[in-house]
């Protein structure tokens, strides 16, 4: 038989691949998550991209870049670095991007992760730094998180075509750039990476059922490039981490609204993630 284009994401199978620590686990066997992301003039994103990854399964998260005192003074528990990436120390995944600009530093940064040989997953500004063929060439999985725009700008289309053919976007950035591709908004879609595991069939695109429209608030998108890298740290196959980190996101943000609805933050999603978590466990 044929198989399905689009897969819808349940219940049962996200809680099947959240990871649980083993009764003799250490930080890092759980994974150690590294989050290149903030500048001077958007520390908050690296704040909130370490809040997903602190929620997302991994045993410690490593932050590198300009913004350590802002975090640490959030998240004590960050292990922060000012230098490169490639001398951060022991790292199983790394999220680049969020409010990362494209200065010097940045594109130094983006060139080191590219090189390495763990998950990468790249999201908002370091989309605009990636190279089609670096990509390409890797031999550890990436990830791409773009909304629209950026996926957009990826393609080079215009916005509205991503818009009016969400699914052909999706899959066609999957094999450009042999990455697996989460295209965000009002329904989030995974593809698988183009080109690997696909054994000649097409595989399925992945539809995540939950979320909200109070999840369209500034920030939130860093929360889920967080949470995601962090399961990619912590084991998971790219594309389930995307889909277990998709899944848990929207979960986080309909439970931070609350079942009447109400305005939250990127924040209230990070602290919400918690609760997802546990309900998808239950
Ligand atoms: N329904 C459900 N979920 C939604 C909806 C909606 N109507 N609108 C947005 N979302 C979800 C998306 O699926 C995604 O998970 O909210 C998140 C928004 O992420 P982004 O689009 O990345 O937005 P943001 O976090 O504000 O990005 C911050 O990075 O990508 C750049 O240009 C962006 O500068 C901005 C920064
Ligand atoms: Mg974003």
């Amino acid at each position: 038989p044929e198989r399905p284009a689009l897969e819808a994401l349940q219940h049962a199978d996200v809680a099947a691949l959240l990871p649980v620590p083993a009764p003799e686990s250490d930080k890092y066997r759980r994974g150690v998550v590294g989050v290149v992301a903030g500048s001077a003039r958007y520390p908050g994103a690296a704040v909130l991209a370490v809040a997903g990854a602190l929620r997302g399964g991994a045993g410690a998260v490593r932050y590198v870049g300009p913004a350590g005192d802002a975090v640490v003074t959030r998240f004590p528990e960050t292990l922060v670095h000012a230098g490169p990436p490639s001398d951060a120390g022991r790292v199983q995944a790394w999220v680049i991007g969020p409010g990362l600009g494209d200065g010097t530093e940045a594109r130094r940064a983006m060139e080191d992760v590219l090189g390495s040989d763990v998950p990468l997953l790249v999201d908002a500004d370091g989309l605009r730094l990636l190279d089609r063929e670096l990509v390409r060439r890797r031999e550890a999985p990436t990830v791409l998180t773009p909304h629209a725009g950026e996926a957009a700008a990826l393609l080079g289309v215009a916005r509205e075509e991503v818009e009016a053919s969400r699914l052909a976007s999706v899959r066609r950035l999957a094999a450009e750039f042999g990455a697996t591709v989460l295209l965000k908004g009002s329904t989030t879609l995974v593809a698988p990476a183009g080109g690997k595991g696909g054994r000649g069939g097409d595989p399925a695109v992945r539809v995540n059922p939950t979320g909200t429209g109070w999840l369209a608030t500034a920030g939130t998108g860093d929360v889920l490039s967080g949470v995601t890298g962090s399961l990619l740290a912590a084991g998971l196959e790219a594309r389930d981490a995307a889909s277990a980190g998709a899944y848990l996101h929207g979960l986080a943000g309909r439970l931070a609204a609350g079942r009447e609805g109400a305005p939250i933050g990127a924040s209230d999603v990070a602290s919400a993630l918690d609760a997802a978590w546990r309900d998808i466990r239950r």
